[in-house]
């Protein structure tokens, strides 16, 4: 009789290996549980995570359980999924990420996409092929690039777009260059490693100065989401004792980098709209529109000179 039935014991199938670890999961204090373990299954089985349910009954191999149960254990831990499968999307764009760029967000795609379009509203629909009319090429900024999200998305939705993106970590720079290979788009990114404006001269001038600049509070980063804190790199969250050091410089400094005509656009943190308003409005901008995010909360600033 045991040798009948061992076999049987043996097998696990994909739901229930689902409904094990969204328990162990929910118990660790994970956010969507059973999401996280479809993802991640999906990813150990290399499957769109839609194929797992045609999939129930599957049974997992012993070696599919071993490897499974280490990236559960991981994500117990609290290290982000995104950093367990070593990428995430972005408007649709597939970016590498690791421990040192900032975990790309939702409403940063807000963000890109208001880039995107005013970068397209300076491109004629029938202007010439962009070689012919270098000089009227829209140009972008991405300052504290991390990924370079903002500048990759901002590339490929504007194929006439020139792009400067800069950050102060060269660790984040390698992997951004890595991300515009990956999309095509590292002939229209220069990449340049500085702190603040530091690489930027005189003779840079932009349509648009895109930007999340680090936003939180110094004080409130150790009451931060765990797979924030421990493994968003602190210089990506960083933004001084009130987390609204990086506005007060943009204010003061990008007016000279900006074309007749040109734009501002940052995200901002959640509860932050006022006094970015007053930031800018006491440099002299005008701030054109605070956009809200999914939530409805305020998040993004629009402002030109
Ligand atoms: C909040 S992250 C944003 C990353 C990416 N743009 C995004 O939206 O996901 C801020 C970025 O600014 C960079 N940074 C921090 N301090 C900087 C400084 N003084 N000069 C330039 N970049 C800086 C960080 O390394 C980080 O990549």
């Amino acid at each position: 009789l045991h040798a009948d039935v061992k076999p049987y014991i043996l097998l696990v199938t994909v739901l229930e290996v689902i409904q094990r670890s969204t328990e162990f999961l929910k118990n660790k204090g994970v956010d969507s549980p059973r999401l996280q373990t479809e993802l991640l299954l999906a990813h150990l089985l290399s499957m769109p995570r839609m194929q797992l349910y045609l999939n129930f009954e599957r049974s997992l191999s012993q070696s599919e359980l071993d490897n499974f149960r280490e990236l559960i254990k991981r994500r117990s831990q609290r290290e982000p999924l995104q950093h367990i499968v070593g990428s995430t999307s972005f408007c649709g764009l597939e970016l590498a990420v690791n421990r040192n760029v900032l975990i790309p967000r939702p409403e940063t795609e807000l963000l890109a996409e208001q880039g995107w379009k005013f970068l397209n509203s300076l491109t004629p629909p029938h202007s010439p092929p962009p070689s012919t009319i270098n000089h009227q090429l829209p140009t972008a900024l991405d300052l504290g690039t991390g990924s370079g999200c903002l500048a990759i998305a901002l590339a490929v939705r504007c194929p006439s777009a020139r792009i400067i993106a800069t950050d102060v970590s060269s660790a984040a720079l390698q992997l951004a260059k890595e991300n515009a290979v990956r999309h095509g788009v590292l002939d229209r990114i220069e990449f340049l490693e500085g702190n603040g404006f530091a690489a930027l001269n005189s003779s840079h001038l932009f349509d648009l100065i895109i930007s999340n600049p680090p936003y939180v509070p110094t004080a409130e980063i150790p009451s931060l989401q765990i797979e924030v804190r421990d493994h968003d790199p602190r210089l990506a969250l960083d933004g001084g004792p009130d987390g609204l050091s990086f506005y007060r410089q943009i204010a003061a400094e990008t007016k000279s980098f900006l074309k007749p005509g040109g734009k501002v656009m940052l995200e901002f943190g959640d509860g932050q709209a006022p006094l970015i308003r007053e930031i800018f409005e006491s440099q002299k901008w005008i701030v054109e529109a605070i956009m809200d995010d999914y939530t409805q909360r305020p998040r993004i600033l629009t402002a030109h000179g």
